[in-house]
C-alpha cells in the first residue's frame, strides 16, 4: 500500500552573510515571528509526521527557536542536496512523502504545500514535484527545462546554463515534494561536478528521469518564493506579510480605519467588531476582545485585551497587561504586568506596573504605581471602586482597599483600609497679603 505519511525537512544552515548580522539568517523576525517559525505554522497545517530543521553548526537560539521539532547539524554548507542528506539519520526509514522547504522563504503559503503534495501524490506518480514560477526578473534562478509533453525532464543552475537555457522563464523556486521511496537512492547519486562544486539538489531531477520516473512542477506567483538575502529582502517579504494579515484582520470582522498604517504580527487574534484607529502596531502576543476600539498611536505587546474596552490614544500595553471587560485606557498610560479589572478607567498619563486593579476603580491623571525599589519589583494592589487622586505616587508593595479615596498628589507607602480616605502631602498654608508685602520691597515676613 502506498504511504500517505508526510515529512519535511526545513534547509535552513545558512548564516546569510549578506544579512551582516549575528544572528543566524531564517531567526530574523517578519510579523514579529522569525522567518523560519513563519514556515512551520504554514506547515503545521498539513499535519506532517515529522519535521526535521537542517541548521548550521554553532546555532543553539536556532534549535531552541524550532523546538519542539528536531534539528540536525549540517558541519558544513556543501549544497541543497548535502543539507537534505543531513536529515537522513533522523528520517531513518521514512518512505512517504517528503517535503523540502527552505527556512528563507517564508511566504510560502499552506494551499501551495498542500497542492506540491497533491501533485506528487497524483496518478502519474512524479518522484519529484517541483515549486515553479515565472519572475519578472530570472535572473540567478536555477531553470525548469519542460519535455514536449509538459513534464520536468531537468532543472540547471544558472551558473551551469548555456544562453538558451538562460532564457528559459520557468525558474525553480527551491521548494520540492520527493517520493521518500526514491529519494536517498538519487541524492546518493548526486555528485558536485559544477560550477560552485556544490552538491545540488535539483539534480534530483535529471536522475529521476534516468529512472524513467516522471517529475512535474507546480506554478506559483513569485511574490510567494521571495527568499530572503539582505535586509532590504526581509523588509520587503514584512510588507507582504502585513498587507496578509491586515487582509485577515479585515475578513475576521475587524475595521481598520486605515490598514496601511496598522502593524501586525503573526499570532495578533481580534475579535469581531475591533475598530482599529490608524498607526497602531501589535507586538507579539496581543490577543483583543470583541467591540474593543484601539485609538491611534497604541503599541501593544503579550497583552489581552477583553471585549468592549478601549485603549489609546497613545496608549502603551506592555507584556502581562490584562484589560478587563469595558475598561478605559488613556492617552499616556502604560501598563505593564497588571490587570485592570472591568470597567476601571486609568485614562490619562499613568504608569501602571505589576499592579491589580479592582472593577469600576478610577485612577486619577499622573498616578505613579512605584513598582521598583532599585533592588526588586512589588506588587500594588488597588480595590475595586477605589479613586486615586490626581498625581498620587503609590509605593509598593502597597493596598489600596475597595472603595478607597486617595487625596490627589498623595505618595502612599503605607496601606489603606477599604473606604478610607487617605491623604499623605503636605497641608497647604495661605498668607494673607503677602505678595504686596513683597511688591514694597524688602523682607516679607510671613
Ligand atoms: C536554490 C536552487 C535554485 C533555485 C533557488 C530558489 C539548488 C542547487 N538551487 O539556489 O535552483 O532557483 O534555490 O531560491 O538547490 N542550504 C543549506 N545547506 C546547504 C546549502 C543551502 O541549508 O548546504 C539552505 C540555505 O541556507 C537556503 C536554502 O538552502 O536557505 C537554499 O540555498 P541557496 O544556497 O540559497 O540556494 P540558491 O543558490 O539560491
Ligand atoms: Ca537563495
Amino acid at each position: 500500500m502506498t504511504d500517505r505519511s508526510l515529512a519535511c525537512v526545513i534547509l535552513a544552515a545558512g548564516k546569510g552573510t549578506r544579512m551582516k548580522s549575528a544572528l543566524p539568517k531564517v531567526l530574523h523576525a517578519v510579523a514579529g515571528r522569525p522567518m523560519v517559525n513563519h514556515v512551520l505554522a504554514a506547515l503545521s497545517t498539513l499535519k506532517p509526521e515529522r519535521v526535521v530543521v537542517v541548521v548550521g553548526p554553532e546555532m543553539p537560539e536556532l534549535a531552541a527557536a524550532v523546538a519542539p521539532h528536531q534539528t540536525v547539524v549540517q558541519r558544513e554548507q556543501r549544497g541543497t542536496a548535502d543539507g537534505v542528506k543531513a536529515a537522513a539519520a533522523a528520517l531513518g526509514d521514512f518512505s512517504g512523502d517528503v517535503l523540502v522547504l527552505y527556512g528563507d522563504t517564508p511566504l510560502v503559503r499552506p494551499e501551495t504545500m498542500a497542492a506540491m503534495i497533491a501533485a506528487r501524490r497524483a496518478a502519474a506518480d512524479p518522484a519529484v514535484v517541483v515549486l515553479g514560477m515565472r519572475p519578472a526578473e530570472p535572473g540567478a534562478y536555477g531553470r525548469l527545462i519542460l519535455n514536449p509533453t509538459g513534464g520536468l525532464e531537468r532543472i540547471v543552475e544558472y551558473l551551469d546554463a548555456s544562453p538558451d537555457e538562460r532564457a528559459v522563464t520557468l525558474c525553480n523556486g527551491g521548494l520540492m515534494a520527493f517520493d521518500g521511496r526514491r529519494l536517498w537512492s538519487l541524492l546518493a547519486r548526486i555528485g558536485n561536478d559544477n560550477a560552485k562544486e556544490e552538491y545540488y539538489l535539483t539534480d534530483a531531477i535529471g536522475l529521476a528521469r534516468a529512472d524513467r520516473a516522471a517529475c512535474a512542477v507546480v506554478e506559483v506567483s513569485e511574490d510567494e518564493l521571495i527568499g530572503v538575502n539582505c535586509r532590504a529582502d526581509l523588509a520587503m517579504v514584512e510588507r507582504i506579510v502585513q498587507r496578509r494579515l491586515r487582509l485577515a484582520a479585515m475578513a475576521g470582522g475587524a475595521t481598520l480605519i486605515d490598514p496601511e498604517t496598522v502593524h501586525f504580527s503573526l499570532d495578533t487574534s481580534l475579535g469581531r467588531d475591533v475598530v482599529v484607529h490608524p498607526f497602531v502596531v501589535f507586538g507579539p502576543g496581543v490577543s483583543v476582545g470583541e467591540g474593543v476600539e484601539i485609538r491611534a498611536f497604541s503599541h501593544l505587546e503579550r497583552a489581552q485585551i477583553a471585549a468592549g474596552a478601549t485603549i489609546g490614544p497613545y496608549a502603551r500595553l506592555r507584556p502581562g497587561a490584562e484589560i478587563g471587560p469595558g475598561a478605559h485606557i488613556g492617552n499616556f498610560v502604560e501598563i505593564k504586568n497588571a490587570r485592570v479589572d472591568a470597567g476601571a478607567k486609568v485614562n490619562h498619563l499613568t504608569y501602571i506596573g505589576d499592579a491589580s486593579i479592582g472593577a469600576k476603580a478610577n485612577i486619577g491623571a499622573g498616578t505613579i504605581t512605584c513598582n521598583y525599589d532599585g533592588v526588586a519589583k512589588h506588587h500594588t494592589a488597588i480595590g475595586a471602586g477605589a479613586f486615586i487622586g490626581s498625581n498620587a505616587s503609590l509605593v509598593a508593595p502597597v493596598t489600596i482597599g475597595a472603595g478607597a479615596t486617595i487625596g490627589a498628589g498623595s505618595v502612599i507607602t503605607a496601606d489603606v483600609a477599604p473606604d478610607a480616605l487617605a491623604v499623605a502631602r503636605g497641608r497647604q498654608q495661605s498668607y494673607a497679603g503677602w505678595t504686596k508685602r513683597k511688591k514694597k520691597g524688602g523682607a516679607a515676613p510671613l
